[in-house]
């Protein structure tokens, strides 16, 4: 990816001529001369984007970019398109076939350079973003031992988290922040001997101690990053097993005292972890779920959340059908 060339293509050789100028100082470039010969050079050399031209003689631009559209492993090479057509007709043309952007000739080089440099980013800022969601999902995976676990519970959770957070007026921003956060409450569960994870039956009270560290252990692993999202995840691994009433651990808070990230998510978290099986307890029916819930707000949890969770139960119920239907798929998929 790092090396991948750019492929200019285009029947006209001045005009491949001026590309070549324009970006050979900071590009690796590869070029092609007609639609037929651009499909060739896709597949052999795997360019980060390409510019192409709409006419040429055997097959269109249009043509040549609807079929790498469809192919999956040719869709996301973005494609600029370089154009004689000006007319908003065509620039609708070009963007219905997958186009991100269009340059019209006579080929302009300050603005071949800028067109390039952004498409280039927006890829590079995709990548860093899917190695950002890969590892929240290892944190995340962590966290958890169950070895038959898809990590579709985490995700689960996260968004029922987001969805409270949006129902009270959360903005947009810190919504997403949360909903990636929150996979990585339990992060800590990565230094708990197993023997006590997957006990079978009740903890005595050394094991307990013992478990109770995981908030501990997970805010001590990711407040090492300044990034707002981990600072954001190390208050939640913190605090999630705090209790409105101050029974909670690893520090007694109560009430406001414990931040509201934490309230939010430990009603998602005790929602989504009395409906799973564990080794230690049967899934439990929803009926029960919301009585636990009702009969708890207040001691263990914050009762205006709870209140709110009730009243958007419907969409709840929406993501969990979507996610358990995920995971089944998911499952079928590795038996
Ligand atoms: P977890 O299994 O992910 O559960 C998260 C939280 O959901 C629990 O936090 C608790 O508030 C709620 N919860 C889960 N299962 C039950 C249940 O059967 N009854 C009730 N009333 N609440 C439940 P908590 O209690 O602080 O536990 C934290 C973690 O400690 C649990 O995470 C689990 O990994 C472990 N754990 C708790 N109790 C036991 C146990 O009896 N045996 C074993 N092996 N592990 C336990
Ligand atoms: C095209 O028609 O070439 C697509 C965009 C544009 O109009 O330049
Ligand atoms: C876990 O909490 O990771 C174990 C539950 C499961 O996903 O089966
Ligand atoms: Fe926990």
């Amino acid at each position: 990816m790092i090396n991948s060339p750019i492929l200019c293509a285009d029947d006209e050789p001045y005009n491949l001529g001026i590309l070549r100028m324009a970006l050979k100082e900071h590009h690796p470039l590869v070029f092609s001369r007609s639609g037929q010969e651009t499909l060739y050079a896709v597949a052999k050399h795997r360019p980060a984007l390409i510019l192409l031209d709409v006419q040429m003689p055997d097959m269109d631009g249009y043509e040549v970019c609807r079929r790498l559209k469809r192919d999956a492993d040719t869709e996301n090479i973005p494609v600029i398109f370089v154009t004689g057509m000006t007319q908003e007709i065509d620039e609708k043309a070009g963007f219905e076939v997958g186009a991100v952007d269009y340059i019209t000739k006579p080929i302009s080089v300050p603005i071949v350079q800028a067109r390039v440099q952004t498409h280039l980013s927006l890829v590079r800022a995709d990548r860093l973003k899917e190695s950002y969601h890969d590892a929240i999902h290892m944190l995340g995976k962590a966290g958890h031992y169950n070895d038959t676990d898809t990590g579709v519970h985490i995700w689960r959770m996260a968004a029922y988290s987001r969805v409270l957070a949006e129902t009270i007026g959360w903005d947009m921003e810190r919504c997403n922040l949360l909903e990636l956060a929150a996979p990585m409450h339990d992060t800590g569960k990565i230094g708990i001997p197993d023997a006590i994870l997957k006990k079978p039956g009740k903890l005595d009270q050394e094991e307990w101690k013992i478990m109770k560290s995981h908030s501990s252990i997970g805010h001590g692993i990711l407040k090492q990053s300044k990034a707002p999202l981990f600072q954001l995840a190390a208050e939640i691994a913190l605090n999630h097993h705090e209790k409105w009433d101050g029974t909670g651990y690893p520090n007694g808070l109560s009430a406001m005292e414990i931040p509201e990230s934490a309230r939010i998510v430990a009603i998602a978290d005790v929602f989504d972890a009395l409906s799973m099986k564990r080794p230690y307890k049967e899934a439990w029916s929803l009926a029960k779920i919301q009585d636990y819930l009702n009969e708890n707000a207040g001691s263990h949890l914050d009762s205006q959340l709870v209140e709110v969770f009730m009243d958007i139960m419907p969409t709840i119920l929406e993501i969990k059908a979507n996610w358990d239907a995920r995971e089944l798929a998911l499952v079928e998929n590795f038996s």
